[in-house]
């Protein structure tokens, strides 16, 4: 009888202690979602206009978000843009003048090799990105 019980005894034991169950809360982390990438779910162009931005354009390699790294910063192109409520599909297609940084504009202006073959709807995404900052 004692064999029985001690045995019983095993057999709950192991079948607890194997048993862990996965935390249910805590744990998970929620990540950070930002307004642009909110917005992109809502909007398809910004989602076009983003892949854009770091596809086909190369447009990250000199334009950031916040920091201005060789370019002006997305959040400064945003502002001056709106503000003189100028078109970036126009100055993307070479049509336009620069009003962001005259000074730079060579640097920018090699880049028209690529946003000129661009259709006016990918050139429409881009600039609804960029705007969205
Ligand atoms: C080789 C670096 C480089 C790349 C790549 C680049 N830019 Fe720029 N961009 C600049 C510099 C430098 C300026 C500042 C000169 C100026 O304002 O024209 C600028 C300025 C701009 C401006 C403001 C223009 C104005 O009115 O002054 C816009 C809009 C812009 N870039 C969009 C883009 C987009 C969209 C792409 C991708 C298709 C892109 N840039 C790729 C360097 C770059």
């Amino acid at each position: 009888m004692k064999k029985l019980v001690l045995s019983i005894a095993i057999v709950v034991l192991a079948s607890c202690g194997g048993k862990k169950e996965e935390e249910p809360f805590g744990k998970k982390q929620v990540e950070p979602v930002s307004v642009t990438e909110e917005a992109a779910t809502v909007n398809p162009m910004l989602e076009k206009g983003k892949k854009l931005f770091e596809g086909k354009g190369t447009c990250t390699a000199c334009h950031k978000p916040a920091t201005k790294v060789i370019g002006p910063s997305l959040k400064e192109i945003s502002k001056i843009y709106k503000d003189k409520n100028a078109s970036i599909v126009t100055f993307l297609k070479g049509e336009g003048e620069p009003i962001v940084d005259p000074s730079q504009f060579e640097v920018m202006k090699a880049n028209f090799a690529i946003t000129k073959n661009m259709t006016d709807e990918e050139l429409q995404a881009l600039e609804a990105y960029v705007m969205s900052f």
